[in-house]
């Protein structure tokens, strides 16, 4: 099994991720490190906690960063996963006291500087993982993979023209976190995750499966998807996140290239992540970006991991794409 720490800031794609993961035979998630972004990092772990009792695993460990960026106010995006982050079901829940169990960077830190075989899975922006390499600038080089979640290359940002959310809420970490790696890292931008729609015919097969976890994701992206058409007349919506968890079990679900990856730190750009395509500045190859997806083998898996239960109406389903 792949061990992972998921560093994420819950947030319904997030959630979804989250679910694929845990529900996966063949990932091990030792722990959770949550950064400031969708929402406050206190409501990220709050939210990861709802995830972990649907799923009876609250022994996975929940981590909190620091509710800033490294340079900036946080700007959350409370306004695309609800008030409380997880599309405005408003579930309460009873609260263990201690849900969280300590710093994320000293979480990460250590787990990296003990095991040489932890992959970081990066659903947020880069905030957690930039104030780890400030405390030790080598680090992330013992991490057996990095995939984010983040950026735009040749298609419309969704937090400006140029800039992913991720990215632009904390472009100061990007760079630090891209300009200290030695392996590049795994970048799933918008470039594929806005080809992963939950589409009215995933969502209704899910209302349908009527259990647990598919009611959950069904309530969860109500909201996300009245948003979605609202601001992109999409049907349906875009679940960024889970296309990581995707392509870390089947790196065959994507196609990329080698490159560059610098973040604008100032200006009308600001959180664009600039990919040097052309080789202009002849820099370290930073970054394996991913510019093509299979959409359709992304929910074959997503589900089946999922709902193997369910493997059979799958085809079905699968088939009504
Ligand atoms: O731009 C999409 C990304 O920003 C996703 O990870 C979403 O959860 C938000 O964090
Ligand atoms: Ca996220």
């Amino acid at each position: 099994m792949k061990k992972i720490i998921i560093d994420c800031d819950p947030g319904i794609d997030d959630a979804l991720a989250l679910i694929f993961a845990i529900k996966s035979t063949k990932l091990n998630v030792i722990g959770i490190t949550i950064c400031a972004g969708n929402v406050p990092v206190e409501l990220g772990a709050i939210n990861a906690y709802k995830v972990l009792k649907l799923l009876g695993r609250e022994d996975i460990p929940i981590y909190c960063g620091d509710n800033l960026p490294i340079k900036r106010e946080l700007i959350t995006a409370q306004d695309t996963h609800g008030i409380d982050g997880l599309g405005e079901i408003l579930q309460e829940i009873e609260l263990p006291e201690n849900i969280i169990k300590g710093n994320a960077i000293d979480y990460i830190l250590k787990t990296l500087n003990e095991d040489d075989q932890i992959s970081i899975i990066a659903l947020g922006p880069l905030t957690n993982l930039a104030k780890v390499v400030k405390q030790d600038s080598n680090v992330l080089n013992k991490a057996k993979k990095i995939i984010s979640m983040g950026g735009a290359f040749q298609t419309n940002g969704n937090c400006s023209q140029v800039a992913e959310f991720n990215y632009w809420v904390d472009p100061e970490s990007v760079n630090i976190v891209f300009e200290n790696v030695k392996t590049p890292i795994h970048l799933i931008p918008l470039d594929v995750t806005r080809k992963i729609v939950l589409t009215p015919n995933y969502r209704e097969y899910l209302k349908q499966m009527n259990n647990p976890i598919s009611i959950f994701i069904y309530n969860i992206t109500n909201f996300y998807v009245d948003f979605h058409w609202k601001q992109e007349k999409i049907l349906g919506c875009v679940i960024n996140d889970p296309l990581v968890i995707g392509y870390l079990l089947d790196e065959t679900l994507c196609e990329g290239f080698l490159s560059h990856l610098e973040c604008v730190e100032d200006g009308k750009a600001i959180g664009q992540s600039l990919i040097d395509v052309g080789g202009f500045y002849n820099r370290n190859n930073n970054v394996h970006i991913n510019t093509k997806v299979n959409q359709k083998k992304f929910f074959e898996l997503f589900f089946n991991t999922i709902f193997p239960e369910n493997i059979k109406t799958n085809t079905i389903v699968l088939e009504g794409y």
